[in-house]
């Protein structure tokens, strides 16, 4: 609560499992490789171990596998008696997890059949209203015009914290029966329903830790945006009321808990729960969660969930990732794979007001969940007790304001360092009368309605540097804090939230990402808890707003699930995870709903340029109908990856899990038929030429010409000018050749442009970036 959603705050990098009494997996027959050397425990980590089955094998059911897995470990027991063996995984990797220590790893490397073996990381978790901003329910709107039947038929695949069944976003009335077929457990202290179809738990301590979500909430929250049901009159604290829902209140849920309090989400049973979501057939994977920094991959080969992702796709199973919220920087993405879609995170033009006047008379608005009655007139003494410069106070930490008096005073606190709403009770239990949370500069216009205990505002940087002036320039400060409820048409919106993660990801080949932006701050959905300054524990109906691209990505997944709905009610073909992804980008919204470019809430005035908000923001409507599709078939990612690792087969066998696949055709990222564009030119007479394959998904009879935006210093030639498609289905080549045009901007600039296909019903734009 009160803070970014990224999940956990302490940082282990490797989990330890202490826990005594675990039996995971049914042993089968041994075959231990004799080792004298005992194990030093503390060096014990979980590993992620990548491993080829020799050629001609054939291993049939889990048993097999199971025991060959086994085969490489030293011994299948620690000197514990706990298992080595953590998860036997069958479909999203060609390996297991297992308790090993480094030298033991080192052993085992000269194994046949051994290619790689990681450290298990820990991940971090990075609506009433947002179906409305983003007209799924206008009159015109996708749920409407579109035969998308809000998302029915479809599985979005949660993995994270579990979920709170009873609450009503998960009641399953409207919901048709499950999917014939369908048979999958539910390790939940209640039963499953027809909404949330199954719900299981990749504990590697615990194989019975039920998937409920009574302590976190994060996992409750985001499987409402994405499918939570209509739920009437949903508010926080009064505010925001209206009807709740996901982006497809009628797709099916199926959960899968796999990051714990504390301690995060660790890649062993991310893997596992991926490897058994394939197997039950769900159709998206919602994945808010990544590495974060300084333990960001910096290649293919150390990110094990991109390994399981590319499984996934080529099942047709649409992976949709979190981009991370460790903006503004640039180069923090969690997620950078071309067959992950990467989400980014916007405001909506929603604000529940919290306005301070200062004694002065000079207002400034920001926000606060909380709204108590309090007498509008009285002005209370404004201190800043960080102001004497020291950190603790600065940032209101815990037992900072002893011997500073602020009872009944308005007291200035830095936001940062400890949740927003801890904050809000350090002040009230040091008797503070309000408080006044400032953004530092990197935060920019990025505020929180949180659900504080006493009367708070949280302001934009820009208002915090001019409530200083006034306390520095007055010596009898005072203030008051008044609210205005909720409030729209804020503008500009959609902007990019401060923390959005940015591109670009160094080791991807200039793939673009985050792909595209979706609401992801003061996002209402449900949570488990009563909120508030008077909570009462445990409550069926209640709803919390959260903020953070985990809150973003869902709104993707359920747009996702309206697109392969409305295709198969439509009875048409699916399309592939590339074609969905390429109807995503080549339709986003790069400006805002006043028509100027999308703001960057992290700087004073500039716009988001395309390593920050990608191809920009989703437009739903658009989205279900792109009219051209650019599919990438899973040997071209193959080719891909040949050119990300030059040619070294093994690397690339982790991903295609074959040993007999080799490098036989190799691409670099500019040439893979990505929907957007990027192309590295880093000297004046660079020059490059890509070729571009378009699907016709539109009319059968249409005809696209093509407009562009040349980036600065760049001229853009086209193999063809217009594309005349007759039927459905058909694919259009056409290249082009991008120059430098006589100087060159200097290394390290950006350089943005696009390209459009347009006919009289469609426009099919990719974004273009160019690396100087
Ligand atoms: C075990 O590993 C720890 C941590 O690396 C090290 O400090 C310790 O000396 C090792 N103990 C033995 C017996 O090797
Ligand atoms: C195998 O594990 C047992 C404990 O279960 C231990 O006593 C034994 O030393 C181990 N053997 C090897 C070769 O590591
Ligand atoms: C939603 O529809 C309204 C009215 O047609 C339009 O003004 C607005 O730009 C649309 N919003 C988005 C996000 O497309
Ligand atoms: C579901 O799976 C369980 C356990 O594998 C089995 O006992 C049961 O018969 C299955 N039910 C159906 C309808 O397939
Ligand atoms: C595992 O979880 C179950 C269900 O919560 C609990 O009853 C059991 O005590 C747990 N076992 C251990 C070893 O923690
Ligand atoms: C600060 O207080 C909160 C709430 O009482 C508590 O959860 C947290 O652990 C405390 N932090 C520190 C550093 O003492
Ligand atoms: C502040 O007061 C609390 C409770 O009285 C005490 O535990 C803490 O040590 C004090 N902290 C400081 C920095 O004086
Ligand atoms: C109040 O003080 C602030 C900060 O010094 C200043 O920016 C503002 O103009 C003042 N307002 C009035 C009405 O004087
Ligand atoms: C492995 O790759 C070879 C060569 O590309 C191919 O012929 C074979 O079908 C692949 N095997 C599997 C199981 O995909
Ligand atoms: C793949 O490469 C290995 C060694 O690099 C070679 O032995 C094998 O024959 C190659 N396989 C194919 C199908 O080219
Ligand atoms: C495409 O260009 C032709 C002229 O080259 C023009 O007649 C036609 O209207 C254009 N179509 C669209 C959809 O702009
Ligand atoms: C097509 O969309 C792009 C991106 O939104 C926009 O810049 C361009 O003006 C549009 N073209 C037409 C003809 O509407």
């Amino acid at each position: 609560m009160g803070e970014i959603k990224d999940g956990c705050p302490s940082l282990l990098v490797f989990v330890f499992f202490l826990s005594l009494n675990i039996v995971l997996l049914v042993h089968g027959q041994l075959l231990p490789i004799v080792s004298d050397r005992r194990e030093n425990t503390s060096q014990i980590q979980t590993f992620i171990v990548h491993v080829l089955k020799p050629e001609g094998s054939n291993f049939l059911g889990g048993e097999g596998l199971e025991n060959w897995h086994k085969s490489f470990l030293p011994n299948t027991t620690l000197d514990t008696g706990e298992p080595r063996l953590l998860f036997s995984y069958k479909e999203a990797i060609s390996g297991f997890a297992a308790r090993l220590t480094p030298e033991e790893v080192r052993d085992m490397e000269k194994m046949d059949g051994f290619l790689r073996a990681n450290p298990s990381r820990t991940l971090h978790l990075q609506t009433t209203y947002t179906h409305d901003f983003l007209n799924l329910s206008t009159l015109f709107g996708a749920w409407s015009t579109s035969n998308s039947f809000y998302g029915e038929g479809i599985i979005i695949g949660v993995l994270d914290t579990g979920i709170h069944m009873p609450h009503p976003s998960f009641d399953d009335t409207g919901m048709p029966p499950r999917p014939a077929g369908w048979n999958v457990s539910c390790y939940l202290q209640t039963p499953c329903n027809d909404k949330v179809i199954a719900a299981q738990s990749f504990d590697t301590a615990n194989s019975t830790t039920p998937a409920t979500d009574i302590d976190q909430g994060h996992g409750t929250h985001v499987a409402g945006i994405a499918a939570g049901n209509f739920v009437d009159n949903a508010e926080v604290l009064d505010q925001a009321l209206g009807r709740a829902a996901g982006m497809a209140p009628r797709a099916f849920i199926s959960v899968y808990k796999v990051c714990w309090k504390p301690g995060g989400c660790g890649s062993a049973g991310v893997l596992a729960a991926i490897d058994k979501a394939m197997q039950d057939g769900v159709h998206i994977l919602q994945m808010s969660f990544g590495a974060r920094p300084p333990n960001l991959p910096t290649s293919f080969t150390e990110d094990d969930v991109a390994v399981a992702t590319f499984s996934a796709m080529q099942k047709g199973i649409f992976p949709c990732t979190a981009a991370g919220n460790n903006g503004p920087d640039p180069k923090t993405l969690s997620h950078a794979a071309p067959w992950d879609m990467v989400v980014g995170a916007t405001t909506t033009d929603r604000r529940i007001r919290a306005t301070v006047t200062l004694g002065n008379g000079t207002q400034f608005h920001g926000e606060s969940a909380y709204q108590p009655n309090m007498v509008t007139n009285q002005f209370y003494p404004l201190v800043f007790p960080g102001s004497n410069g020291q950190h603790s106070q600065l940032y209101c930490f815990n037992n900072s304001l002893n011997g500073t008096d602020v009872r009944d005073k308005i007291v200035m606190c830095n936001i940062g360092g400890l949740d927003n709403i801890e904050k809000g009770k350090v002040v009230r239990n040091a008797g503070g009368a309000g408080m006044i949370l400032m953004n530092f500069e990197r935060l920019g216009y990025t505020t929180f309605s949180d659900a504080h205990h006493l009367p708070v505002s949280h302001v934009s940087y820009k208002d915090a540097i001019q409530i200083k002036d006034y306390i520095i320039s007055n010596s009898t400060p005072t203030a008051k804090i008044t609210f205005g409820g909720t409030i729209f048409d804020i503008h500009p919106s959609p902007a990019l939230a401060y923390f959005s993660s940015r591109g670009p990801a160094k080791y991807n080949g200039n793939i673009v990402k985050p792909d595209v932006t979706a609401p992801g701050v003061n996002i209402l959905s449900a949570w488990p808890l009563e909120v508030g300054p008077f909570p009462s524990g445990l409550k069926i109906k209640t709803f919390n707003f959260e903020s953070g691209t985990s809150m973003a990505t869902p709104h993707v997944s359920g747009i996702v699930a309206l697109i392969m709905s409305k295709l198969k009610n439509d009875n048409k073909r699916q399309w592939s995870t590339s074609e969905i992804q390429s109807a995503l980008i080549t339709t986003a919204n790069t400006f805002d709903l006043d028509g100027k470019p999308i703001f960057d809430e992290a700087t004073l005035n500039d716009r988001a340029n395309i390593l920050q908000r990608g191809a920009g923001q989703v437009n739903v409507a658009k989205a279900m109908d792109p009219g051209l599709v650019y599919n990438i078939e899973p040997d071209d990612y193959v080719a891909y990856l040949c050119g990300i690792f030059s040619n070294n087969s093994q690397d690339v066998q982790i991903f295609t899990k074959n040993n007999t696949q080799n490098c036989t055709r190799s691409i670099s990222g500019e040439q893979l038929n990505y929907p957007s564009i990027g192309i590295q030119m880093a000297s004046r007479s660079a020059s490059t030429t890509i070729s571009r394959t378009l699907t016709n998904v539109g009319d059968a009879r249409e005809i696209y010409n093509a407009t562009f935006i040349e980036p600065p210093f760049v001229r853009i030639y086209l193999s063809h000018y217009q594309l005349s498609f007759t039927r459905l289905e058909q694919k259009f080549t056409y290249s082009i050749t991008l120059t430098m045009n006589g100087s060159h901007p200097g290394l390290g600039v950006i350089g943005e442009g696009e390209l459009s296909w347009v006919s009289s019903k469609h426009n099919v734009t990719s974004p273009i970036y160019i690396a100087f």
